[in-house]
């Protein structure tokens, strides 16, 4: 089953009314939104920016996103790119609001309080660190050409007939497309002399709702190791991924092939480079060149709609996102790794062998679901523990037959899994010992020993009840002062640790073959250049852009309708 084909529409209109799109129909908002204060777009007053004072800024945005708030899903999410700017004379500015001329303005967080003072929910503030992100080899590369470069500049000056004038172009020529290669994706240098310079934008996280759709894995990071793989294009995702000039990662395609990779939640600082818009313009088909200076990258855009819709798209009924069921596997760590760690033993418990700190835990989707009922209904159940075969005994790959094949490469830490598949079968995971993680006990959290809550008078005292000679384990009294275990095997677990058995929910596969399904629809209510659309269609999923200006509008139109290619840059005249 696969889903229809995405679509894409584009508005003009002002962003505080976006009357043809009905309400709660998006499934995520993301924008960059004009600074106060910095440049002309447009002509037209009810440009957002040329405001005379900040609150006035703050006060037009704010109700531009209650109109935004309209169109969004529920279970929807808003991503706003602002960067900061200084007050200064060169800018037409006037002393007011209590900020002094050189004084940081603080833009992106003015408004991200007048936001979350308006009812949203803050959930992030992401640094949008500008540049590219080179791998040591890349760098050492970089590197030998500068060398070589100045070694035959050096050569050459020094031999009998000395640097001549077409070898020096040359030499002039490579040295600065090496310069460039180095520079590419950085942030605009500043000629400030007292402070630094600045490198990074804000990118705030919004919810409307405290639940509301996230996919995390479909932007982990790898762990560690194979950070730098570059996508073989072999799979559809993966093209999209070079159409994006996403740095592909492991774990982007682990998320697209089925392969699996150790990897751990995205954080928030963000390494993308910039991109900015062809010098000269972009060259509409009736000759007209259309200039914009604060276009974002689209791999910002791409990784924020990977992460704010779903991959598998959405009920046609309802918009209700299909979100995805994981499964994580302990997966051992290659040969050569640390030195594994004993498992605390628990005084008087039962001994526990499991090796600790020697697996690491891999994800792997198993299913999408739907988040709506509109066609069918899961069944609800006690169901056998997944992890461990309903056993509670954890599982792990054994050695040397982990999903990937260990084999220690060059250059790669010797504690990460090895992500080249190759092409064997691999074994099922083995009983390592311990309790199951997946299913730990509720009650003893894991240690199998029956625990009881303390009384008051025991709490307060710190010691063993009045009358009874038992001395009370020291686990009993870690973190959790008001528990204690008793000695006894837990009667949950049977001194287990873990039960075997999960509460889940299981579809039956025929309800989600069937189940009528469309792509996930993102918005851009001040869209510009149009990269979020682009970003958009390279991931499959439909797009309504917006923009004031009927020349940004079709400039989105006529760059979408050829996409993935795109126009032409205006001839730059020299
Ligand atoms: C920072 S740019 C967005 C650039 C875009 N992210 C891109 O990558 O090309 C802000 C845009 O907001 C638009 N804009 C300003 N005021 C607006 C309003 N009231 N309604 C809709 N768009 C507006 C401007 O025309 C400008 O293109
Ligand atoms: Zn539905
Ligand atoms: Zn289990
Ligand atoms: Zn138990």
């Amino acid at each position: 089953m696969s889903n229809p084909d995405p679509s894409w529409r584009v508005l003009c209109n002002d962003a505080r009314d976006l009357s043809p799109i009905p309400d709660a129909s998006v499934h995520a908002i993301i924008t960059s939104v004009p600074y106060w204060g910095l440049r002309r777009y447009v002509d037209d007053d009810r440009e957002i920016g040329r405001e005379e004072t900040l609150q006035e800024w703050i006060g037009n945005l704010v109700e531009c996103v209650r109109e935004w708030r309209r169109v969004l899903r529920d279970d929807g999410t808003l991503w706003i790119n602002c960067g900061d700017s200084y007050a200064n004379d060169a800018k037409g500015w006037r002393n007011c609001e209590g900020i002094k001329r050189k004084d940081m303005i603080g833009l992106p967080w003015r408004l991200a309080f007048a936001l979350q003072a308006d009812g949203w929910y803050f959930r992030s503030a992401i640094c949008w660190a500008k540049g590219l992100d080179w791998t040591d080899a890349e760098r050492e590369a970089q590197e030998r050409i500068r060398d070589a470069l100045a070694f035959v500049r050096e050569q050459a000056a020094g031999s009998l007939w000395g640097l001549s004038k077409d070898l020096a172009r040359a030499l002039n020529k490579a040295e600065r497309a090496v310069d460039r290669l180095a520079m590419s994706g950085a942030a605009m240098p500043e000629s400030v002399t007292d402070r630094p310079t600045s490198a990074y934008e804000m990118l705030f996280l919004f919810s409307k709702s405290e639940w509301y759709f996230y996919d995390r894995e479909a932007i982990r990071v790898p762990r560690s190791g194979n950070t730098h793989s570059r996508g073989e294009g072999s799979t559809p995702k993966g093209r999209a991924a070079e159409h994006t000039n996403i740095r592909a990662n492991s774990s982007f395609h682990a998320a697209t092939s089925g392969h699996l990779v150790a990897s751990r939640n995205a954080r928030n600082v963000w390494r993308i480079a910039t991109k900015p818009s062809p010098s000269g313009g972009y060259q509409l088909s009736d000759g007209r060149i259309i200039n914009h200076f604060a276009s974002y990258p689209r791999a910002l855009a791409a990784r924020v709609i990977l992460a704010a819709t779903s991959e598998a798209g959405c009920c046609a009924k309802c918009g209700a996102p299909f979100k995805r069921v994981v499964e994580t596997v302990q997966a051992k760590r290659l040969q050569g790794g640390p030195s594994p760690k004993r498992a605390s033993i628990n005084e008087g418990g039962r001994q526990s062998s499991a090796l600790v700190n020697n697996t690491l835990p891999v994800t792997k989707t198993i299913a999408w679901v739907p988040t709506c009922r509109c066609y069918g209904e899961p069944i609800e159940a006690d169901v056998p523990c997944p992890a461990c075969n309903g056993t509670g005994i954890e599982h792990a790959y054994p050695r040397g037959n982990e999903p990937y094949k260990a084999r220690a490469l060059p250059g790669r830490h010797p504690g990460s899994i090895n992500t080249d598949h190759d092409g064997k079968d691999f074994a099922r995971p083995q009983p390592v010992g311990g309790p199951c993680p997946a299913c730990l006990c509720p009650d003893c959290g894991g240690s199998g020993q029956e625990t009881i809550w303390l009384t008051e008078q025991e709490r307060v005292a710190g010691t063993a009840p009045i009358g009874s000679d038992r001395k009370l384990p020291a686990s009993a009294w870690g973190n959790n002062q008001g528990k204690k275990e008793t000695g006894e095997p837990c009667p949950t677990c049977d001194g287990l640790g873990a039960t075997g058995r999960i509460n889940g929910e299981i579809w039956p596969v025929d309800v989600l073959e069937t189940w009528p399904r469309q792509p996930c629809t993102v918005h851009d209510p001040m869209a510009g250049t149009g990269q979020t659309g682009m970003a958009a269609l390279d991931l499959s999923r439909s797009v309504i852009l917006n923009d004031l200006s009927s020349d940004y509008c079709d400039l989105m139109r006529e760059r979408l309708s050829v996409w993935p290619g795109d126009l032409g840059a205006a001839r730059s005249k020299k």
